[in-house]
This record gives structure tokens, C-alpha cells and sequence, in this order.
């Protein structure tokens, strides 16, 4: 699958966006190693913090599903019906993509015509992980 077409994915999974507090509506589209694609919304709470990230909600779903690798994400949004030129991962979104990706995982972003390609390794460099937590 070519960077554009994970990031129509990316723009279909925007489709179900809950987001009636910020009007902010995120799409993200993850590959699994097994090749299968999990796609994820945001999901907002009139209480704020319960908010799920569009990233997470797509995480969440493979590894409840048993997947647990993976090779890339593409991930869109922008307020309304209105596509922002570059969505980058929030910070929670990049430690909990470092729980389960390594540094090469590839990072898709932008919109259908405008395409930006990053890593995990440069999103979120000297990360803390599971290696930290190793005897
Ligand atoms: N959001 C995401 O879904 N992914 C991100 O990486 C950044 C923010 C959502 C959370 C919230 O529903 C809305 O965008 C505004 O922050």
C-alpha cells in the first residue's frame, strides 16, 4: 500500500470522528505486521480527559485483537470538514506507539496531496520503554 492510499484510510476512518467539545476530527490508519489495516477515530467525553486520541483508539483496537506489531500509521485531521496540512501525534499517542513500535515504525501524515513521512525514532527520541524496566 503506498503512503497516499494509507493516508485515504487514515481520511476514512476520520469519517466517525466523536468530537461535539473541539469541532477537531482525527482519522488514524494502522498497519499490523499480519498486513491486516485497524483503523481508529477520536472519541471525546463531555468530561474531557476520558477523550481517546484518534492513534490510540486504533492501537487499542488491534492489540485487543492480537496484533501486537506493526509498521506504520497514517494519521489526518483538522477542525470540521476541513483537512490541516500536517496532524502530528500528541505526546501520549507517541509513548504509547513506543509501547509496541520501534524506531523505524513509519509515521504518515498530512492529506492526500500534501504528504509528510516521519518515524517514531524522530517523534519521540530518547524515549523511555519496557527496555528501562528490564533487569
Ligand atoms: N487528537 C487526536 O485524536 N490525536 C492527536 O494526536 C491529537 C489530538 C484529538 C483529541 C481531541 O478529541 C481533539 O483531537 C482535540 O485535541
Amino acid at each position: 500500500m503506498t503512503d497516499r492510499e494509507l493516508i485515504e484510510k487514515a481520511v476514512e476512518a476520520r469519517r466517525f470522528a466523536y468530537a461535539p467539545y473541539s469541532n477537531h476530527k482525527v482519522g488514524a490508519a494502522l498497519v499490523g505486521k499480519s498486513g491486516k489495516i485497524y483503523l481508529g477515530c477520536n472519541v471525546e467525553s463531555a468530561a474531557y480527559s476520558p477523550t481517546n486520541c484518534a492513534e490510540r483508539t486504533a492501537i487499542f483496537k488491534a492489540v485487543s485483537e492480537g496484533e501486537l506489531e506493526f509498521t506504520a500509521i497514517a494519521i489526518v485531521g483538522g477542525m470540521g470538514e476541513s483537512l490541516s496540512e500536517l496532524c502530528a501525534p500528541c505526546g501520549v499517542c507517541r509513548q504509547v506507539l513506543a509501547e509496541f513500535c520501534d524506531k523505524d515504525f513509519k509515521i504518515v501524515m498530512g492529506t492526500p496531496e500534501r504528504i509528510t513521512v516521519s518515524t517514531l525514532g524522530e517523534l519521540l527520541p530518547y524515549s523511555f520503554g519496557k527496555a528501562n524496566l528490564a533487569e
